[in-house]
């Protein structure tokens, strides 16, 4: 993670001692860097600075209004999957013309909000759903423009919860459909085809996969533009992966897909979630117990699955960090478990860990991405606050949700 180090026994985020947040914050809380939120942006800015692009970013990966709001002013777009996330981006200051709208189920109040609001695209994911965008635009008199997601079929090597790409998934149209609903594009008058859509999936640390969708679909686009066709876009969706070593290899990614899919008079949308956020963040939490069995040690943390879920819902690897470092170690099997009452509510294993204390503060180490947007009030638990760092100072992005509220609904 960048910007986060030790200065001694200290944990830092940027020049600000996470010691000195718990003072005044009531664990656990969200931690962000904005240094690194603008590093992450400046990386996709500067490789695609000399192509005709958009970057939009996933706002499912994190829908905080003041991380969006950055995101905005840095000029970026959104993809959003509902009329909340939508909302969400037009009230951060993004601008429709930067907003595609994904997502395999979209009811008919969100897409004639969105067509109201002349998003600049809807990914379509199925025949119904495009007669049902051509029958609203109809009524609304408005040529809305669409993308129709393809299904690649192809398989990264990521957990099998998050592939998306491949044919036994939910998402896109199938390949073989796609040239026979252009070629039936005229029965649909008040829609634009705009162009083709993929997203295979998240957490995706090989060129490969990528590779092979983009293969793919540029031989679809061979195809569709040989019967007089013209794609205006492609969107290549998001999916990389992020790892403490950050080894994903982002500029030949760039040169792929740009070597692909460049194209004068084609826009190539990007709508990364990941890699903007994830490693911006980490979840502070105090250990409440410690608890030593025969075999392990539970440590029983004041965080829960409820607020960061992506250990329990898919097994996911998050480093966990002290705040004060200390050379004392404990090599015993130590389990990071969490207050709620399921087995699955368990953060990470290891082997050994430094000597800690009931009342010590850690980290959950990459937890920007499908954290707090995941986040639930299970167990009645409000919502955790946020806090953005810039510099030696930090500012509450979110305040923790009141107690009171949560039990009178
Ligand atoms: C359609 C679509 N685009 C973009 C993303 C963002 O993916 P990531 O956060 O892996 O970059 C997702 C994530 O599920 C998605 O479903």
């Amino acid at each position: 993670m960048s910007h986060y180090q030790y200065q001694g026994e200290n944990l830092l985020c940027e020049d600000l001692e996470i010691e000195s947040i718990t003072n005044e914050i009531e664990t656990p809380f969200y931690c962000y860097s904005l240094r690194s939120l603008r590093d992450n942006i400046n990386k996709y800015k500067e490789n695609l600075k000399n192509t005709n692009s958009k970057i939009c970013f996933a706002l499912k990966a994190n829908s905080n209004l003041e991380i969006v709001k950055i995101i905005a002013e840095e000029g970026l777009g959104a993809d959003v999957v509902s009329i909340g996330e939508l909302q969400k981006a037009l009230r951060a200051g993004i601008s429709a013309k930067n907003i595609v709208f994904s997502g395999v189920g979209k009811t008919e109040s969100e897409i004639e909000f969105a067509i109201k609001n002349n998003c600049f695209q809807i990914n379509a994911e199925s025949i119904s759903e495009i007669k049902k965008i051509n029958e609203i635009s109809g009524n609304l008199n408005i040529k809305q423009n669409i993308g129709i997601r393809i299904n690649p079929d192809v398989r990264p090597d990521t957990h099998s919860k998050i592939t998306t790409g491949s044919i036994e998934n939910k998402f896109g149209v199938p390949i073989k459909d796609v040239k026979e609903l252009f070629i039936q594009s005229n029965l649909f008058e008040n829609i634009n085809f705009k162009g083709l859509a993929f997203h295979i999936g998240s957490q995706i640390m090989k060129l490969e996969p990528f590779e092979e969708a983009c293969k793919i679909t540029n031989q679809l686009i061979k195809e569709v533009e040989s019967n007089g066709f013209t794609i205006k876009t492609v969107d290549v969706g998001g999916g990389i992966g992020i790892d403490e070593n950050e080894k994903f290899q982002f500029k030949k990614y760039f040169n792929l897909i740009n070597s692909y899919f460049a194209k004068k008079d084609r826009t190539i949308i990007f709508e990364p979630g990941r890699t903007i956020i994830g490693n911006t963040s980490i979840l502070v939490s105090k250990i409440l117990y410690i608890k030593e069995t025969e075999d392990k040690i539970f440590v029983v943390i004041d965080a829960g699955m409820n607020d960061f879920m992506r250990p329990a819902l898919y097994g996911a690897t998050h480093e966990i960090l002290p705040i004060l470092q200390c050379d004392t170690k404990k090599n015993k099997v130590i389990e990071f478990v969490g207050p709620i009452c399921e087995t699955s509510d368990k953060f990470l294993t290891l082997d050994s860990f430094q000597k800690i204390n009931e009342g010590d503060f850690i980290a959950i180490s990459n937890t920007g991405a499908y954290g707090s947007s995941m986040s639930s009030n299970y167990n009645i638990r409000p919502n955790i606050a946020e806090i953005l760092v810039n510099k030696n100072k930090f500012l509450a992005i979110r305040k923790r949700q009141n107690l009171e509220e949560l039990i009178s609904e």
